[in-house]
């Protein structure tokens, strides 16, 4: 276990990108570089004393050797303060947290991400740890929704640097009708619908606001993707990160221990709590 697991490491802010009016995302580096290993899908507790702590996924792919990138999305006390700092400050980072999306079992098979909104964090380290190992895996198809051409994040990557990797299609689409937005408009699942991705050899990967993955999971079942093709993160309130304190518990499992990636298979299984 490295010793970053229960004791925050100090890191400091190289460089921080506005990505939206409300998102932000903040590339940190720890005293040599990275500050410690992870597989995409994990999540980190950032602290800024002495407002608080919260937890985020590691949206940077472990491919990527620069520094870790958080983005991170303004919606009270501690988010609030992170979007207020400035390059060169430092913050506590311990983790990483929870397990992480199968990127064996992934492995050559046909890739659908659909993300909603700030839920592009997690998946983002797992589309560019599969574009760094490109041969390793099928087409891969990325339906991205936000309520507004504004609200997009990673502008570059989603219009520019994936759409021009090899079999790599990105399909954006905005809640709403906006001006100069020439792009498809409607929900995220009722793109999906229409987009109607076969389910032969394919895994659909999904997170997003929780109104919108359970239309996706619904839309992938009529699209009859089974339930172990599905994967999905879940995004209960943290506070430990570790499975001590019982915050985040759906009957014997905690998501910060054992989630927050679930197939849809494992779901199915749990009580209807979350
Ligand atoms: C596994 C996991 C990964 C996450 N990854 C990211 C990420 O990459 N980027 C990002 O911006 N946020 C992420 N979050 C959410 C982030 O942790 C919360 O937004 C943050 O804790 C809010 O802290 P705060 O002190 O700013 O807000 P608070 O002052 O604590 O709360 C502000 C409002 O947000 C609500 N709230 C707080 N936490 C949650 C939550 N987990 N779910 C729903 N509502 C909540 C509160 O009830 C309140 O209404 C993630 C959460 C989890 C559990
Ligand atoms: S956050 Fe404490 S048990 Fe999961």
């Amino acid at each position: 276990m490295p010793g970053s697991f229960l004791m925050p490491l100090v890191v400091t802010v190289k460089e921080i990108v506005t990505e939206t009016p409300d998102t932000k995302t903040l590339r940190v580096v720890g005293e040599k570089g990275l500050p410690f290993e992870f597989q995409p899908g994990q999540c980190a507790m950032i602290s800024l004393p002495p407002v608080g702590e919260a937890i985020f996924s590691i949206t940077s792919s472990p491919t990527d050797r620069e520094f870790m990138e958080f983005s991170i999305k303004e919606a009270g006390t501690v988010t609030r303060a992170l979007h207020r700092i400035t390059p060169g400050q430092q913050l506590g980072l311990r983790g990483p947290y929870g397990n992480s999306f199968p990127v064996e079992s992934l492995r050559g098979k046909d890739l659908l991400f659909i993300g909603g909104g700030i839920g592009l964090a997690p998946l983002r380290s797992l589309i560019n740890y599969c574009l760094e190992k490109r041969a390793e895996y099928g087409q891969i198809d990325i339906i991205y929704g936000a309520r507004s051409p504004g609200d997009l994040i990673r502008k570059e990557e989603i219009n520019r640097i994936w759409p021009s990797v090899p079999d790599t299609r990105v399909h954006l689409t905005v809640d709403a009708k906006f001006e100069g937005w020439e792009g498809h408009v409607g929900f995220v699942p009722s793109y999906l619908t229409e987009l109607a991705f076969p389910p032969e050899n394919r895994m659909a990967i999904t997170c997003g606001p929780p109104v919108m993955i359970k239309f996706v999971l619904q839309a992938l079942e009529e699209l009859k993707f089974s339930p172990e093709q599905v994967i999905t993160t879940l995004e209960m309130r943290m506070k430990c990160g570790v499975g001590k304190c019982g915050r985040c518990n759906i009957g014997s499992l905690y998501v910060c221990k054992d989630g927050p990636v679930f197939t849809r298979a494992q779901l199915d299984a749990l009580p209807d709590e979350y």
